[in-house]
Formats: C-alpha cells, structure tokens, sequence
C-alpha cells in the first residue's frame, strides 16, 4: 500500500494551539509531509492564517478579523486560551499571530521539502481580493518551488476559477462537504487535481472516493483524528490525509 501524505491540520490544532508558528514547525519536526492553513485578510489587507471570522475562540481579542489592523491582531495572545499551552511561560512561537509571510518566511530551510496547503477564507466574502493577495504573496516569495510545495484549497469552485487564472502553475483541491452534481463522478471544477472530501462525506459515500480516483483524481481526506476513520480511509488508500493528530496518524502508519 502506498502510504497517504500527512498533513497537520491548522498545524496539529489538537496538541497546541491551532495556526501558530509553534504548532507549525512541531509538526514538521514529528515528520509531516505538510501542513494545512487557513487564510483571512485583515483590515488592511494583509492574510493572516486564522480559521474563524471572529477572534474570540482563538485569541484573547474579540470581533471580527476583518475588521482588525494587522498591528491591532499583533497585540493579542493566541496561543493561552489552548490547554497545550504552558501557563507562566513567555512562547511567542505559541502566542503570536502567524502571518502567512511569517510562516511562508519559517518554511523556507526546514531541511527538507514541506508542503503546503493555504486554504482561502472567504472567497465570496471578499470578492476576489483574498485571492489575488494570496497569489501575490506567493511570488513575492518566489513560490511554489522545491523547498516549499504549495497547493491551494478552497469550497469554491470561484476561488479556484481565480488560482487558475491567475497562478496556473499551483495545484488545487476542491473541498467537499456535501457531494455537487458530476463530482460523484470524478469531475471537478476549473482544473483542479485534487478532491478533499470531509471525512463524514467518504463514510456516507463509500463509492466517492473510488469514482474520484478513477477519474484520475487524487484524493485528501479532512479531518481524520479518529483510529475508525483513519483505518476507513486507508482502505480507500486516499492519497493524503489532513489531520489535527499528525503524531497519531504518522505513528500508526509507522505500525504498518
Ligand atoms: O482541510 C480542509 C478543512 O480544513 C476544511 O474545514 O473548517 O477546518 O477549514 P475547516
Ligand atoms: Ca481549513
């Protein structure tokens, strides 16, 4: 069997506190192949890679991301609402807000190549703006190239429409929670490579993964932390699994 990609989930957002720079690079260190992200924009336009729209779950701050400076968001802790995060210790790598140049900038030199996967929230709340600051701040870097793999995510099939107007040469995944019409049969939208079907989708669907492998596709499986699930999508021998347990998930395969 062909062993899957792992890739940690918001970093591994179930040993330390999800998107910061800390959880990131123990991921890598525990042997990820890859690390999911989330991106946002802030107020003035920077993409921070932060899941919710509001900042209450994972910060000590409260509001709306969009709403926020990057230099107010860089006033806030996120990082101590986390049961991972140690109490009387100063972690700025746990409590810092991660800037996807931030972490584009860490990735750079980890030793061996990571991969990448930026997904962009909300492409239809932002027109297309998230979009196209992403693809800038990727050739600002100078990627994808060897040292970093980039792949960019998206429910939308406008967001990936965008990526391939505008960054042809960057894979996408279409993520999936409910199955849209002809992707049952392994066609996806604008080009892209990739199906990520939510975990839930691929036990309701178990001839989903199989069509969309037919068709030539690959396949990443989000969030897959439980033991029942990740020997499931084994079975379909899925071609990534994205995950908030990547130590589980690398151990297991380890076992096999
Ligand atoms: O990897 C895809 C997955 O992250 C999508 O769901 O809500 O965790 O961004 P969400
Ligand atoms: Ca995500």
């Amino acid at each position: 069997m062909k062993r899957p990609l792992v890739f940690a989930h918001r970093g591994g957002a179930d040993a330390l506190p999800e998107h910061t720079l800390g959880a990131y690079l123990r991921a890598i260190d525990e042997g990820a192949d890859g690390l999911e992200c989330d991106v946002r924009l802030t107020r003035d336009g920077h993409l921070v890679c932060v899941h919710d729209r509001r900042l209450n779950r994972t910060s000590n701050g409260r509001g709306l991301v969009s709403t926020k400076t990057l230099a107010q968001l860089d006033e806030l802790n996120f990082g101590s609402w986390h049961p991972g995060y140690p109490a009387d210790e100063e972690l700025p790598d746990l409590s810092r807000l991660l800037t996807l140049d931030r972490l584009l900038e860490a990735l750079r030199d980890r030793g061996r190549p990571v991969r990448l996967l930026i997904e962009t929230k909300h492409p239809s709340r932002y027109g297309a703006e998230v979009e196209r600051k992403l693809v800038e701040t990727l050739r600002r870097h100078r990627l994808p190239d060897e040292r970093v793999h980039v792949t960019v995510m998206s429910f939308a099939a406008l967001a990936l429409r965008r990526i391939r107007a505008q960054a042809p040469e960057v894979p996408t995944v279409y993520l999936l929670e409910i199955p849209p019409p002809g992707v049952g049969r392994g066609r996806l939208p604008f080009g892209a490579r990739i199906a990520g079907p939510g975990v839930g989708l691929v036990r309701l669907r178990p001839t989903l993964v199989p069509s969309i492998k037919q068709a030539g596709h690959q396949v990443y499986v989000w969030t897959v932390n439980r033991p029942a699930d990740l020997e499931m999508v084994l079975e379909h021998q899925v071609d990534g699994v994205i995950t908030d347990r990547p130590k589980f998930v690398l151990e297991r395969l380890a076992e096999m």
